[in-house]
């Protein structure tokens, strides 16, 4: 297939914003965000040339795992609003021209569901294989064991957690509390689209982001993970639990409601560095997804047996640029689609993780990365206050006390109980990488003014007179350098400069949004230097990144090299800046 054939669609070309309901902005000075503050924003986020919000869960749940563990899909955590605040702000974001996605968590629910209650409740209930229930199996000395080495998500311990009341275990592939569904039932399957998506699609959403897509299926003989981490019993799983045999069946089935409803997916797809893997989730012709996650790219610098058992910036530019390669090359020659981001609500801050966010380069590297992002082909996604550029949390100035995400919480209290609580070199190296790759920067209330309390979070019950309390997450320490309110005019500003990106993407789209990827310089370890092709025309973008703090000088490719005549000319068309002797980076068009 040529690039020829591509087809352009609406929500190929659109830029989808991400929303964490509970740090977005609070309304009533309660310090928790809700719906009503989102409904507040709406024109600032359709003012950056937005066209789909996506809302992180906002269903009611224990708040285990920030609304990932869902107690009952038809209703919405109080403290975030009602069903009808929902109704309204469903309203308001298509009376602005924008669509709205919800997120669908359906790998698992909470301890706390209903369903899993009953199921829990005997052996006998009629829902007891709603969920995967399993005994014990026990080692030569009559130990009891978990049915298998897995580890869950979350921390160091098993998957697996045994019931005392009916003497078995359940599955968990992350927290205790949130328990996996057996969907090897269909009764349990029709009852999850009933309930999680046929609900809201009733009410108007326009699609959903899907949760741990690919974990719906496991292998049936749930068979153990190879060792790599001989230090404890239990193993990192998802290759062997991603992708399960009946992945496709169970996703066909889901396409029949959404495709009634003509609602857009974008499936989260953990564990599956394989490209033609990858494919049949986002093959056109396969009708599974739309678009999925691959996580390629944000698990650069990661640590091998454990997520946060590295050091920071831990890799080089020619891993990033390999990694960005490799989901470029998703939609070359295919009928598949690819994504665009570097930041959601399980990363960390893309300025800290990939340039440099020492003040003096911050603002730099939220503009080298802007461009870079308008320049690759597949839908954009921009996650709340990347933006503005915010970086993460200073370490001197946010202790590890504030970071309440479990991810963290979970690792942290491994660690001191693997070495000792008073292990100074091992707590220092896990802060170190938690400062470095936490969720939890990407969960700080967001900083919407630099002179109002508390950044601004809830500045209008503050305006309004309410007394106002703290946010339930420590403000930004950086919210009076960084923040919405002293961008919104500033033409210079990280703000200003990614609406123009998206402008940028827009007006060259089939180019930067449609086009071919070529790395020209894949080894090169300062610059990112590719080119953007499309059939469709002869012209041509080349994109010059300049990834150091350094200055750089780089020479034109030859013309046989951008696959251009030998008579074409260059045109600097984008630059993150306005002087002339600093060239960071350029984009040009032939
Ligand atoms: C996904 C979510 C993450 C959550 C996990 C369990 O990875 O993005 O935030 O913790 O699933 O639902
Ligand atoms: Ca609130």
């Amino acid at each position: 297939m040529t690039v020829n054939t591509r087809e352009r669609l609406w929500w190929k070309q659109a830029v989808i914003y991400q929303i964490y309901p509970a740090s977005f902005c609070d309304s009533n000075g309660d310090g928790i965000g809700d719906l009503p503050g989102i409904t507040s924003k709406l024109d600032y986020i359709a003012s950056l040339g937005v066209d789909v919000i996506w809302i992180c869960p906002m269903y009611d749940s224990p708040q285990v795992d920030m609304g990932y563990d869902i107690s009952n899909y038809e209703d919405v955590y109080r403290p975030y609003g009602t069903v009808q605040d929902m109704e309204t702000l469903i309203q308001e974001t298509h009376a602005r021209g924008m669509r709205i996605m919800l997120d669908l968590v359906i790998n698992h629910t909470s301890d706390q569901h209903a369903w899993f209650k009953e199921s829990r409740f005997s052996k006998d209930s009629p829902k007891r294989d709603w969920y995967i229930w399993r005994p014990a199996k026990y080692s030569p000395s009559g130990e009891r064991l978990p049915p298998n080495n897995w580890r869950s998500n979350f921390g160091g311990g098993s998957a697996w957690e045994w019931d005392e009341l009916t003497q078995e275990y359940y599955l968990h592939l992350f927290a205790t509390e949130q328990p996996d569904v057996n969907w090897e039932n269909p009764e349990t399957r029709k009852a999850i689209y009933a309930s999680a998506m046929e609900f809201w699609l009733e009410r108007g959403v326009d699609g959903f982001r899907v949760d741990t897509v690919n974990m719906y299926s496991k292998p049936p003989t749930l068979p153990d993970a190879p060792i790599v981490d001989p230090e404890t019993p239990y193993q990192p799983a998802g290759m062997i639990y991603c992708n399960g045999p009946r992945m496709h069946e169970f996703l066909s089935e889901m396409n029949v409601i959404l495709e009634k409803y003509g609602a857009i997916t974008v499936g989260e797809l953990p564990c599956t560095p394989d490209t033609q893997r990858v494919l049949k989730y986002v093959s056109a012709k396969a009708k599974q997804l739309n678009m999925v996650f691959q996580f390629d790219i944000v698990d650069i610098g990661m640590g091998k047996t454990h997520k946060f058992a590295t050091t920071p910036r831990n890799f080089r530019l020619s891993d990033f640029k390999a990694a960005v390669d490799l989901t470029q090359a998703l939609i070359r020659g295919t009928d598949g689609w690819s994504t665009v981001f570097l930041e959601n609500h399980d990363q960390a801050r893309s300025v800290s993780r990939f340039t440099d966010d020492r003040p003096e380069y911050r603002v730099r590297g939220a503009k080298l990365l802007a461009l870079m992002q308008a320049c690759l082909s597949g839908t954009q996604y921009v996650y709340q206050g990347q933006e503005i550029g915010l970086v993460n949390v200073p370490k001197e100035s946010y202790p590890i006390e504030n970071y309440l995400d479990i991810d963290s919480t979970q690792f942290y209290t491994m660690v001191q109980e693997r070495y000792g609580a008073d292990n100074k070199a091992e707590l220092a190296k896990a802060f170190d990488a938690i400062q470095y790759l936490a969720r939890d920067h990407a969960r700080v209330p967001i900083p919407w003014n630099g002179k109002a309390k508390y950044g601004g979070f809830s500045e209008a019950a503050e305006k309004a007179g309410t007394e106002v309390k703290e946010p339930w997450m420590k403000p930004h320490p950086l919210a009076g350098e960084i923040n919405v309110a002293s961008q919104l005019d500033d033409p210079s500003s990280v703000l200003a400069y990614w609406r123009k990106m998206l402008r940028f993407r827009q007006d060259h789209a089939h180019l930067l949004v449609y086009g071919d990827f070529k790395d020209l310089l894949p080894e090169d370890e300062s610059l990112f230097m590719f080119v953007k092709e499309s059939e469709h025309d002869r012209d041509r973008v080349l994109v010059v990144l300049n990834f150091t703090p350094m200055e750089k000088t780089w020479s034109v490719p030859n013309p046989a090299k951008l696959g251009v005549a030998e008579s074409s000319e260059l045109i600097p068309i984008m630059s993150t800046h306005s002087g002339k002797s600093r060239i960071e980076m350029v984009a040009m068009k032939t």
